[in-house]
Order: C-alpha cells, then structure tokens, then sequence
C-alpha cells in the first residue's frame, strides 16, 4: 500500500504548520538570541525595538507567569536566559508585532551587553574541569583488564564523528491560540505533543487539561522535534496567556540552524585486543559526548551509545564508559540513530585499525566476530541473532567475490581513480531505552455509517506511521482503507504520550490499535452470533462481508455495525499498551531493555578521483532484516532515505563551530547536505524476512533508524579507496571524510593526527 499522503503531498495540498489559516488577530512572534556563547548579561536594550510599529510587547524572563524551566530530562535550560547566557542563539527574548516583519525587524534593534566568560566547545576539555551533564556511566562484560594478556594483538586509538545538522525540510514552530477560560490551543511541529504540553505549562502555569498540543503532521524532524519543538511552542503559549491573542512563531531557517542543538559531536578512545584466529577477545572504550549547554535528551542519547558500543559483535570482555560533557553549544539532542551510530562508528574504527595494521581485510575480521543467538550484550540481554544470515546472504546475493574481483582489477588498471569496498554490519535495539516510555494508546470510533476514525500518540513525520497504523485498522475489520481515517494527534484525544521516535512508534501505538480493534470486532463477532444463532468461532470478517464456517451470509460490514449500534453495543474503544518482557536496572547496568534487535548489512563501493579527491558512490547493497514487513513499499524508502543520510553525515555534513562557540556552518550555503547527485547510482535492498519477532507490529519490524548506521559503511569505503592509492596514508578515523580531508590523506606522507591523538599521545587509555 502506498503512503496516504501521497496523493496531497504531491498535490501541496498536505496540510502543515505555515498552512493553517490563521484567526483573525494573529500575532507574529520572534526570537532574540544570544550573540554569545557564554557570559552575563550586564544590560538588555529593548528601547529601539519597543519603537517599531506594530510591536505588541517584548517578553523576557521576567514575564514568565508559571516558571522559567524547559529541561525534560533535568531542570537545567531556562526558556529565557536570566543573568546568564550559555550559548550562542540562547533565547534572551521573544518579540511579539501585528506583522511578521515587524517583529524581525524588532529583533536586530534588540542590543545587549554581555560580560563574556570562558567559552568551552571541546567535550574533552569539559570532562577535565568536571564540566558532566550527569555521573559518568560504565558498561562492564567479563574482566577486560585481565584479558588483555590473553591478546595476541592489541591496538589503541582515537575516533572522533561530528554533530549533523537535522535539516527537516519545515523548520520549527508553533501556533498558539487562546481558548475560553484561560485555555489554549497550540498547534506545534513537535516529536512529542505530551513534552511540548507539559513545557508550556510549565511556562504558563496552566494546567494540562488547558493547554491542547495538536499536530498535523511535521515536514520531517529526524530526532530534532524530539525535545527541541517545546521552547517555540513554550514562547507563543506565554504570550497568547499574557495577550490573550494568537501568536504564531515559524523559524527561519537561519534562525534554526543558529538555534537548536545536533547530533551530538563524541571524542572517543578504542583500545581493542584479538587473539592469532581474529576472535576479539577485549575492548575498552572511553566516549567524551558533547552535549552542548543543557542536558536536553543527552543522557539518554549517552545511554543508547553504551547499549550498542559492540554493534552486531560478540565480545566476551568489554568495558566501555560514557561521559556527556558540558560545553557552550546549542544542547545537542536527538538524531536519528540517537547516540547508537556515534558508538558504533567507534568500534568499526578499531577493527579497521586492526586490519590496517595485521594486513587482513576489515571483514575478515568483522565476520569472525558477528554475534549469535544467545550471546551476550554488555547490557545483559542475550542477542537472537540474525547478523550472520544477513552477512551471509549480503554474499551470496550481490556475489561478494565477484565485486571484490572488479574493485581489484579497476585499481589494477587505473592510477588516478580508486575504489574502495567496505561492510557495514548492523544491530540496532528497538525499545526506548527508558522502559517507562514504551507504552502507547490508540482510540478507535466505528460510525454508523461502517467507517472507522483512528487516534493515537503516534505523529506522521513522513515516515509513514499512518499509513501502517491504518493497515491495522483495515486487516483486522478486514475493511477498505477507504473506509479508514487517520486523524491528527492531540493531547486532549489522546493523552500522555511518548514521543514519536527510537524507531518505536509504529509498533507501540499499533499494537494499542489492534488491542483497540480487536476489542471491537469481539463485540462486534458477539452481535452477528447470536443474531444468526451460531457459535462466534464460526463467525469470520472478510472484505466488508460476515462469513460463517467460511462462507459469506448476507450480512455485510454496514449491516453489522448498524446491527450492534442498534442493540446499544460501545462501537468505541480506547486502549492501552505496553511492551512486555523489557526492564533495565541501571544500578546494575543490566537488563533486558529492548523488545528485539533489528539487523542487517551493507556493502558500499565508492570511486575516489585521485586527482581532485572527489568522489562518487557506485553502490549501497543491503540485506535487510525486516521482519514480515508490513509496508514494503514504507520500509525501502525509510531505508533509502536512511543510508543518504547516514552517508551525508560520514562524508559532507561539516559543522563547524569556532572558538567562540559560534556556528560557522550557518547557511545551505556553507553546510552541504546530500542532494540527487550524491546519491549512490544503485541502492540495492534485499529483504531478510523473519518471522521471530511478535513484538514488532505484524512481525514487522522497525524500520526508522536502523538504516542511517549502513551509511557510515561509505567512511570505511572512502578510506579503503584512499588506501589503495596511498597505501602509507595514516588517516585518522574522523568524520565526515569531507573531498578535502580525502584530497589530504591522498597525498599525505606520514601519519595525520588529530588534536585530540596529539594531546593524548595516542594511549589515552590507561590498561
Ligand atoms: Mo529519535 S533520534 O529517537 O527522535
């Protein structure tokens, strides 16, 4: 089944924030944001501002009527900087004009003066003045220290990856309208309508039973409107309480990407040790993760980074520990993968450095080491394992040797063009990594009229959940998608919801779904039973017929209904659901926290111009394990979409803050990201499909992350193409590998290091 949006996105006719009219008497609000990084606010100049026409009025912290505090996780990130700034785009005041202009135009006369204070933008520099988010956490499998005797081979290292800008095509925003008695309606492009409720409450005063969040959909988010949409929504909120009038505050996208955090830049140090057959027998990580001014999802994001440091790996000794450092950037927040990509890019880098330095093939070593089932994760859960069917069928089905043999005889023949092969394994947990979230709710009207309206937590972000939640709908009534609707997500139908993110949301607000048709269709099974005078295990829906012992009567889905509404039978349920069999005990650091693994590989082959060191990828070849999937048509393009992006941020998304804590890379002018051109020529998907999992909705799995991981499979590529050049290159394992840094370690003669290796003589860890 095709996306149902297609039809009005193609059409722009697809409703977003900027679409919906606006009330009369809509006011239009802008952020001003700090000019620096960190310091104190000695004096704010709003005289000049004040003076624009159609300046309504100029909030500040003072103006707060409920208390200044946004921080989800830890109260730690006020809405409006009081005496103190923190980061660069801190907001430090909201104008609010009769015209959009207006109120931007008020915002550049705003002037203040700041006493500034050292700035700290290097996560390892905030580590060593005790600059920590929260304590420091450890993962521990057997006893790493006393293994390393047992290594015939042990290397150390440094990787560093950093941050990505979200780039969702609509940017953040809010729409804030005053209800009666004091109430107001917010439509937001949030991730999490509970969280931007709950911040905007906070801010107010209000209740949550008088302050709505409704969504529409969002024009993607990627883990930026996780936590990061409340602050706008927050502002609008206070201002249509303090003006009892619309306000409405749409970023541009300068304003955006000056203002909300990333990907969370890490710093990291490997230390890995294998025995004479390849097997790793230790490893020990250390990862230094910049989290930016305030916590925002940044301990969860560390978490997440410990729970998949070993990747699709069994390694019987592990220790690996996770700072969240404390720095002057914009918070850095969810993206895409969420702390697991930075941890897996770590441990590829410690096996290519093996390999590089033992002369073998990195997958060699990678596929010695691929977990099993019943193997054990650091964390404790055992692993059911597909990584080694996905690898092997990877082989088989895109002919590996034959590939290989074609990458070797083209770096035989040509001297100026290089290519280079790599595998990416991957092994993503599904689950919110906080057991508490994983629940969802799901209600489900049936009309008289035979056609069914479905709400849940869930939003649509482009990733299709609304599709495969109306799938839902219709397999188990066993009824046309026409006769399904799929209505927006509000507080007020449905309440306290988590997030729509860590892959999840299509299996948790789809199971409550089914819990919710299911109970319907059991009354519904009940009515035509005694109707017809049979037992109601004879009794089967199929194609908006009734059928009885397999054969069709005449009773239809529309005479049903109507049957059950007559005899007084509740054609509405809502229902609640929540992941069985996940717990995790974080004094231990043991548990079972995630519902399943998803697996897969890929193989990418790039092409390196040799002279200019640019480059262009032939190829991504995936074996996927979906599940069953449900929505073929859904997961191939979430895994498309996956892999560009993951590619983008290993080899052309450079963000580039200065010393001062200010964002360089500001503009799509100066901060590439993929566009048509770097996609690969070929992204091959073959589909894994196992039926394991009862805990992925219809045994499908998700799909939502797992893919970006393949992407960092072009780093790899790209240092292989190099190597096959300059085989003495000694490239430090740092992405993206940007055409520049290519160019260098194509002609470079000895070993490049980054600061960090220089400042930390390279053994960074103590063993
Ligand atoms: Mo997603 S990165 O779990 O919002």
């Amino acid at each position: 089944m095709k996306n149902i949006d297609s039809r009005t996105h193609i059409r722009g006719e697809s409703i977003y924030l900027d679409d919906i009219p606006l009330l009369q008497g809509t006011l239009f609000g802008a952020a001003f944001g700090s000019p620096m990084a960190h310091g104190v606010i000695t004096n704010l100049d709003v005289e000049d501002a004040v003076r624009i026409p159609g300046v309504v009025q100029i909030f500040t912290y003072k103006d707060i009527t409920g208390i200044n505090q946004i921080g989800g996780i830890i109260p730690d990130e006020p809405l409006f900087a009081d005496e103190h700034v923190h980061f660069c785009g801190m907001p430090i005041a909201f104008v609010v004009a009769e015209t959009d202009e207006a109120a931007r135009s008020a915002v550049k006369k705003i002037k203040v003066d700041i006493d500034p204070l050292p700035v700290i933008t290097d996560p390892r520099v905030a580590q060593e003045k005790g600059e920590l988010i929260v304590a420091p956490r450890s993962f521990v499998l057997g006893d790493v220290d006393k293994a390393w005797q047992d290594c015939a081979y042990v290397f150390e290292g440094v990787a560093e990856t950093n941050g990505q800008e979200h780039l969702y095509i609509e940017t953040q925003g809010a729409y804030a309208i005053p209800k009666e008695s004091n109430g107001i309606k917010i439509y937001s492009s949030t991730q999490s309508p509970r969280a931007t409720q709950q911040a905007s409450c906070k801010v107010t005063g209000l209740l949550m039973h008088q302050l709505e969040v409704e969504v529409i959909r969002l024009g993607g988010a990627f883990g930026g409107k996780e936590d990061q949409a409340n602050a706008w929504a927050a502002m609008c909120a206070l201002s249509t309480h303090v003006l009892r009038r619309p306000v409405k505050y749409s970023l541009h996208r300068i304003e955006d990407m000056a203002m909300t955090g990333k990907r969370h830049p890490y710093s990291s140090d490997f230390k890995i040790g294998l025995n004479k057959d390849l097997k790793i027998i230790a490893y020990e990580t250390i990862f230094y993760q910049n989290a930016g001014a305030a916590a925002d999802l940044s301990p969860a994001v560390l978490e997440r980074t410990l729970f998949h440091c070993t990747n699709s790996y069994f390694i019987p000794h592990v220790k690996a520990k996770a700072y969240s450092c404390r720095t002057h950037l914009p918070p850095n927040t969810a993206f895409r993968g969420f702390g697991g990509p930075q941890g897996m890019f770590v441990i590829e880098a410690a096996i290519a450095k093996a390999a590089e330095c033992l002369g073998v093939e990195a997958s060699v070593i990678q596929k010695k080491n691929l977990n099993k089932t019943g193997d054990e994760f650091p964390y404790g859960q055992k692993a059911v394992s597909e990584a080694r069917e996905c690898w092997e069928k990877t082989e088989l089905v895109y002919d590996v040797t034959a590939l290989k043999k074609e990458v070797a005889t083209f770096n035989a023949q040509n001297k100026l063009y290089k290519k280079g092969l790599s595998f990416m394994p991957v092994c993503f947990g599904i689950s919110f990594t906080n057991t508490m979230m994983n629940q969802a709710r799901a209600l489900v009207h049936v009309f008289t009229d035979g056609s069914v309206s479905v709400t849940t937590g869930a939003i649509e972000m482009g990733q299709g959940v609304n599709t495969k939640i109306l799938q839902v709908v219709a397999t188990v009534f066993s009824i046309s998608p026409e006769n399904v609707k799929v209505q927006t997500t509000s507080t007020h139908k449905i309440a306290n919801t988590s997030p729509s993110a860590a892959s999840a949301t299509a299996d948790l607000n789809g199971k409550a779904t089914l819990m919710a048709c299911n109970a319907i269709k059991e009354r519904l099974i009940m009515v035509v039973a005694e109707a017809l005078n049979v037992d109601i295990t004879a009794i089967e829906l199929k194609d908006e017929r009734v059928c009885v012992n397999g054969e069709q009567c005449d009773w239809d889905w529309k005479r049903l209904v109507m049957a059950a509404f007559l005899k007084r039978v509740n054609l509405s349920e809502h229902a609640h659901y929540a992941t069985p069999e996940i717990h995790f005990d974080k004094l231990r650091e043991k548990g079972h926290p995630f519902a399943y693994h998803v697996y897969g590989t890929a193989i990418t082959i790039v092409t390196v111009d040799c002279l200019r060191g640019i480059y262009e990828f032939d190829a991504v070849k995936v074996v996927h394990d979906f599940g069953a999937t449900m929505n073929p048509a859904i997961d191939c393009g979430q895994i498309e979409g996956g892999i560009v992006q993951g590619m983008g941020w290993m080899t052309m998304e450079e963000l580039i803050y200065d010393k001062e804590g200010k964002l360089r890379s500001n503009t799509l002018s100066n901060y590439k990201v993929p566009d048509i051109y770097s996609v690969p020529k070929v992204i091959a998907i073959d589909f894994l499909q196992t039926e394991n999992d009862n805990l992925a909705i219809f045994r499908s799995k998700a799909v939502g992350e797992p893919p970006l991981m393949y992407g960092i499979g072009a780093y790899f590529a790209l240092r292989n193409a190099i190597k096959s050049f300059n085989p003495a290159a000694l490239i430090p394992y740092s992405a993206p590998m940007t055409p520049e840094k290519v160019l260098l370690a194509l002609y470079q003669k000895k070993e490049v290091t980054t600061t960090h290796e220089q400042a930390a003589g390279h053994m960074a860890i103590p063993s």
